[in-house]
């Protein structure tokens, strides 16, 4: 199995997110590519059987202006043999808007016809231990 990990960060905590779990994939045998989609290239997740994607949110619970083209271009693929995730960092200080790029990703990505590994998880600012926990315990129990 080939996977991806697609992120966009301005501060850090979602490409922490992002390397915390390339790290854990890559320790299960499970061969991750990590690309920054502030100038990496979002047509490589064709290539992999499960797609990871950790968006920050902005601007009233927009998605990342560097996410935009990766976003659009969701609907024109045909992912029926992949799996995802969405698991990216928001800020509960936002209230309704917290993660919602998380949310418009995952409804984005069921659109291809991938399914979903697990739910998608939200993380307020950085990631901590108990959320590294949460997440070993998820990959744990899906791969
Ligand atoms: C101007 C601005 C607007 C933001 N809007 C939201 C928002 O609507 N919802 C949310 O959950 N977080 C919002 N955030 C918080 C970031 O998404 C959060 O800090 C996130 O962890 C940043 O990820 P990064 O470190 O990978 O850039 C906003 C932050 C800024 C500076």
């Amino acid at each position: 199995m080939k996977a991806i990990v697609m992120y966009a960060s301005i501060t850090g905590n979602n490409e922490e997110i992002a390397e915390f779990v390339q790290k854990e994939l890559n320790s299960r045998g499970i061969d991750t590519d990590l690309e920054d989609l502030f100038d990496g290239d979002y047509q490589k997740a064709s290539e992999k059987d499960l797609i990871i994607v950790s968006p920050y949110t902005y601007d009233k619970g927009s998605i990342p202006s560097e996410m935009i083209d990766f976003f659009e271009d969701l609907p024109n693929q045909n992912w029926e043999n992949k799996k995802f995730i969405v698991i990216g960092s928001g800020d509960r200080f936002y209230g309704n808007d917290f993660g919602a790029a998380i949310d418009k990703f995952d409804q984005q990505l069921e659109k291809t016809g991938a399914q979903h590994l697990t739910e998608s998880i939200k993380i307020h600012t950085r990631i901590n231990q108990e959320d590294k926990e949460f997440i070993i315990n998820i990959l744990n129990k899906t791969l």
